[in-house]
Protein backbone atom coordinates (compact mmCIF):
# COMPACT_ATOMS: atom_id res chain seq x y z
CA UNK A 1 0.00 0.00 0.00
CA UNK A 2 2.72 2.11 1.01
CA UNK A 3 6.62 2.07 -0.75
CA UNK A 4 9.09 4.09 0.32
CA UNK A 5 12.05 3.75 -1.68
CA UNK A 6 15.44 5.49 -1.70
CA UNK A 7 14.37 8.80 -0.30
CA UNK A 8 16.90 11.54 0.19
CA UNK A 9 16.35 14.88 1.89
CA UNK A 10 18.81 17.92 2.95
CA UNK A 11 17.77 21.23 4.48
CA UNK A 12 20.32 23.30 3.49
CA UNK A 13 23.82 21.39 4.36
CA UNK A 14 22.19 19.06 6.87
CA UNK A 15 21.35 16.18 4.97
CA UNK A 16 18.49 14.27 7.29
CA UNK A 17 17.14 11.51 5.34
CA UNK A 18 20.42 9.67 3.34
CA UNK A 19 18.04 7.04 1.51
CA UNK A 20 15.49 5.31 3.37
CA UNK A 21 13.31 2.64 2.24
CA UNK A 22 10.60 0.35 3.72
CA UNK A 23 7.35 -0.34 3.14
CA UNK A 24 3.36 -0.65 4.70
CA UNK A 25 0.87 -2.93 3.83
CA UNK A 26 -2.67 -2.92 3.61
CA UNK A 27 -3.84 -3.97 7.43
CA UNK A 28 -0.48 -4.01 8.33
CA UNK A 29 0.72 -0.79 11.31
CA UNK A 30 3.90 0.21 11.17
CA UNK A 31 6.08 1.89 13.84
CA UNK A 32 9.03 4.59 13.26
CA UNK A 33 11.47 4.66 16.43
CA UNK A 34 14.31 6.52 16.68
CA UNK A 35 16.03 9.58 18.62
CA UNK A 36 14.79 12.98 18.55
CA UNK A 37 16.08 14.25 15.43
CA UNK A 38 16.51 11.39 13.36
CA UNK A 39 14.48 12.38 11.04
CA UNK A 40 10.77 10.97 11.92
CA UNK A 41 8.26 13.82 11.39
CA UNK A 42 10.58 14.38 8.17
CA UNK A 43 9.97 11.38 6.90
CA UNK A 44 6.06 11.51 7.60
CA UNK A 45 6.12 15.00 6.23
CA UNK A 46 7.54 13.59 3.03
CA UNK A 47 4.48 10.75 2.49
CA UNK A 48 2.05 13.66 3.06
CA UNK A 49 2.95 16.14 1.03
CA UNK A 50 3.90 18.92 3.13
CA UNK A 51 7.58 18.02 2.45
CA UNK A 52 9.27 17.88 -1.05
CA UNK A 53 12.10 15.19 -1.21
CA UNK A 54 15.53 15.25 -3.33
CA UNK A 55 15.66 11.82 -4.32
CA UNK A 56 13.63 8.67 -4.44
CA UNK A 57 10.07 7.79 -4.67
CA UNK A 58 6.66 6.78 -3.14
CA UNK A 59 4.52 4.16 -4.42
CA UNK A 60 0.76 4.51 -2.92
CA UNK A 61 -2.05 2.81 -4.07
CA UNK A 62 -0.52 1.42 -6.86
CA UNK A 63 0.45 5.31 -7.78
CA UNK A 64 4.31 6.59 -8.29
CA UNK A 65 5.33 9.78 -6.39
CA UNK A 66 8.61 11.54 -7.61
CA UNK A 67 7.63 14.98 -7.72
CA UNK A 68 5.55 17.47 -5.75
CA UNK A 69 2.73 17.59 -8.55
CA UNK A 70 2.44 13.36 -8.39
CA UNK A 71 0.97 14.35 -5.04
CA UNK A 72 -2.50 15.19 -6.92
CA UNK A 73 -2.74 11.79 -7.97
CA UNK A 74 -3.27 10.75 -4.39
CA UNK A 75 -5.58 13.03 -3.23
CA UNK A 76 -7.40 12.02 0.13
CA UNK A 77 -5.92 8.67 0.10
CA UNK A 78 -3.15 9.56 2.69
CA UNK A 79 -4.62 10.81 5.95
CA UNK A 80 -2.40 12.54 8.66
CA UNK A 81 -3.37 13.31 12.66
CA UNK A 82 -1.03 15.38 14.24
CA UNK A 83 0.57 16.01 17.66
CA UNK A 84 -1.21 18.98 18.66
CA UNK A 85 -4.63 17.55 16.75
CA UNK A 86 -4.87 21.22 14.63
CA UNK A 87 -8.34 20.89 15.29
CA UNK A 88 -10.40 24.03 13.86
CA UNK A 89 -11.12 26.04 17.22
CA UNK A 90 -14.30 28.00 15.71
CA UNK A 91 -15.91 24.47 14.68
CA UNK A 92 -17.75 22.04 16.19
CA UNK A 93 -16.42 18.16 16.10
CA UNK A 94 -18.68 17.66 13.43
CA UNK A 95 -18.42 20.56 11.26
CA UNK A 96 -14.62 20.31 12.28
CA UNK A 97 -15.04 16.47 10.79
CA UNK A 98 -17.19 17.57 7.47
CA UNK A 99 -14.98 20.43 6.50
CA UNK A 100 -12.42 18.82 3.81
CA UNK A 101 -15.03 16.10 2.04
CA UNK A 102 -17.95 18.88 1.72
CA UNK A 103 -15.75 22.13 0.86
CA UNK A 104 -12.76 20.29 -0.41
CA UNK A 105 -13.37 17.70 -1.81
CA UNK A 106 -17.37 18.21 -2.88
CA UNK A 107 -19.27 15.37 -1.18
CA UNK A 108 -22.82 15.31 -0.53
CA UNK A 109 -23.34 17.03 3.01
CA UNK A 110 -25.96 14.60 4.50
CA UNK A 111 -23.91 11.76 3.41
CA UNK A 112 -20.64 13.19 5.14
CA UNK A 113 -22.32 14.14 8.38
CA UNK A 114 -23.93 10.39 8.00
CA UNK A 115 -20.54 9.13 7.62
CA UNK A 116 -19.07 11.57 10.48
CA UNK A 117 -21.63 9.75 13.03
CA UNK A 118 -20.04 6.38 12.17
CA UNK A 119 -16.77 7.46 12.83
CA UNK A 120 -18.02 9.47 15.92
CA UNK A 121 -19.54 6.14 17.38
CA UNK A 122 -16.33 4.28 16.19
CA UNK A 123 -14.31 6.90 18.69
CA UNK A 124 -16.82 6.79 21.51
CA UNK A 125 -18.05 9.86 21.10
CA UNK A 126 -21.16 10.12 19.53
CA UNK A 127 -22.62 12.38 22.33
CA UNK A 128 -20.26 15.18 21.44
CA UNK A 129 -20.88 16.36 17.76
CA UNK A 130 -22.05 19.72 18.52
CA UNK A 131 -19.19 20.36 21.10
CA UNK A 132 -16.03 23.02 20.24
CA UNK A 133 -12.82 21.73 20.69
CA UNK A 134 -12.37 23.75 24.02
CA UNK A 135 -15.34 21.93 25.42
CA UNK A 136 -12.90 18.28 25.13
CA UNK A 137 -10.40 16.48 26.95
CA UNK A 138 -7.03 16.45 25.13
CA UNK A 139 -7.91 12.32 24.66
CA UNK A 140 -11.27 13.55 23.31
CA UNK A 141 -10.01 16.02 20.68
CA UNK A 142 -7.03 13.52 19.73
CA UNK A 143 -10.40 11.09 18.92
CA UNK A 144 -11.80 14.16 16.76
CA UNK A 145 -8.79 14.64 15.14
CA UNK A 146 -8.71 10.50 14.16
CA UNK A 147 -12.09 10.63 13.35
CA UNK A 148 -11.78 13.90 11.16
CA UNK A 149 -8.17 11.96 9.40
CA UNK A 150 -10.50 9.03 8.75
CA UNK A 151 -13.65 10.90 7.31
CA UNK A 152 -12.36 10.98 3.32
CA UNK A 153 -11.34 7.32 4.16
CA UNK A 154 -7.88 7.28 3.66
CA UNK A 155 -5.48 4.00 2.27
CA UNK A 156 -2.50 5.29 4.39
CA UNK A 157 -2.83 7.21 7.74
CA UNK A 158 -0.05 8.34 9.87
CA UNK A 159 0.30 9.47 12.99
CA UNK A 160 3.09 11.55 14.75
CA UNK A 161 3.06 10.52 18.84
CA UNK A 162 -0.68 10.11 18.71
CA UNK A 163 0.41 9.25 22.48
CA UNK A 164 2.27 12.04 23.94
CA UNK A 165 -0.16 13.79 25.75
CA UNK A 166 -2.69 10.80 26.48
CA UNK A 167 -3.01 9.05 29.89
CA UNK A 168 -2.86 5.18 29.92
CA UNK A 169 -6.29 4.44 29.75
CA UNK A 170 -6.99 7.03 27.05
CA UNK A 171 -3.51 5.36 24.89
CA UNK A 172 -5.79 1.79 25.22
CA UNK A 173 -8.52 3.70 23.95
CA UNK A 174 -6.20 4.67 20.88
CA UNK A 175 -4.58 0.86 20.68
CA UNK A 176 -8.14 -0.05 19.84
CA UNK A 177 -9.26 2.73 17.45
CA UNK A 178 -5.89 1.85 15.58
CA UNK A 179 -6.83 -1.80 15.29
CA UNK A 180 -10.31 -0.80 14.60
CA UNK A 181 -8.82 0.54 11.39
CA UNK A 182 -5.86 -1.73 10.54
CA UNK A 183 -8.87 -4.31 10.15
CA UNK A 184 -10.35 -2.07 7.71
CA UNK A 185 -8.18 -2.04 5.46
CA UNK A 186 -6.11 0.74 6.21
CA UNK A 187 -2.09 0.83 6.12
CA UNK A 188 -1.38 2.62 9.27
CA UNK A 189 2.23 4.14 10.39
CA UNK A 190 2.85 5.64 14.02
CA UNK A 191 6.18 7.77 15.17
CA UNK A 192 6.04 7.18 18.46
CA UNK A 193 8.83 7.24 21.45
CA UNK A 194 6.20 5.35 23.78
CA UNK A 195 7.39 1.92 23.65
CA UNK A 196 4.54 0.14 25.60
CA UNK A 197 2.46 1.70 22.98
CA UNK A 198 4.87 0.44 20.13
CA UNK A 199 4.61 -2.88 21.65
CA UNK A 200 0.71 -3.05 21.74
CA UNK A 201 0.08 -2.16 18.24
CA UNK A 202 3.34 -2.93 15.64
CA UNK A 203 3.49 -5.26 12.94
CA UNK A 204 6.19 -4.02 12.20
CA UNK A 205 8.85 -1.72 13.93
CA UNK A 206 11.30 0.66 12.23
CA UNK A 207 14.13 2.08 13.87
CA UNK A 208 15.67 5.27 12.09
CA UNK A 209 19.29 6.41 12.97
CA UNK A 210 22.02 8.87 11.41
CA UNK A 211 19.30 9.21 8.05
CA UNK A 212 18.89 5.65 7.55
CA UNK A 213 17.27 2.57 8.25
CA UNK A 214 18.88 0.93 10.96
CA UNK A 215 16.43 -2.17 11.19
CA UNK A 216 12.56 -3.52 10.64
CA UNK A 217 11.59 -6.03 13.06
CA UNK A 218 8.50 -7.74 12.14
CA UNK A 219 6.59 -9.32 14.84
N1 LIG B 1 11.88 22.79 8.20
C1 LIG B 1 13.11 22.46 8.59
N2 LIG B 1 14.16 23.26 8.32
C2 LIG B 1 15.42 22.92 8.68
N3 LIG B 1 15.72 21.79 9.34
C3 LIG B 1 14.72 20.95 9.65
C4 LIG B 1 13.36 21.24 9.31
N4 LIG B 1 12.58 20.22 9.74
C5 LIG B 1 13.41 19.34 10.34
N5 LIG B 1 14.69 19.77 10.29
C6 LIG B 1 15.87 19.06 10.83
O1 LIG B 1 15.76 17.71 10.49
C7 LIG B 1 16.22 16.87 11.54
C8 LIG B 1 15.16 15.81 11.82
O2 LIG B 1 14.01 16.43 12.36
P1 LIG B 1 12.66 15.63 12.62
O3 LIG B 1 11.66 16.59 13.10
O4 LIG B 1 12.34 14.82 11.43
O5 LIG B 1 13.13 14.65 13.80
P2 LIG B 1 12.30 13.60 14.65
O6 LIG B 1 12.94 12.27 14.46
O7 LIG B 1 10.85 13.70 14.32
O8 LIG B 1 12.57 14.10 16.14
P3 LIG B 1 11.60 14.13 17.43
O9 LIG B 1 11.59 12.73 17.97
O10 LIG B 1 12.29 15.07 18.35
O11 LIG B 1 10.25 14.61 17.00
C9 LIG B 1 16.56 17.79 12.69
O12 LIG B 1 17.95 17.95 12.73
C10 LIG B 1 15.88 19.09 12.33
O13 LIG B 1 16.59 20.20 12.81
MG1 LIG C 1 9.17 14.35 15.39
Amino acid sequence: MLEVKGIKKSFKNNEVLKGISFSVESGETAVLLGKSGAGKTTIMRCINGLETFDEGELIIDGQEIKTPSDMKKIRGKIGMVFQNFNLFPHMTVMENIIESPVNVFKRDREESIGKARELLKMVDLEDKEDFYPFQLSGGQQQRVAIARSCALMPRVLCFDEPTSALDPETVNKVVDIINKLKKSGMAILIVTHDVMFAEKVADKKITVKDGYIDSIEEK
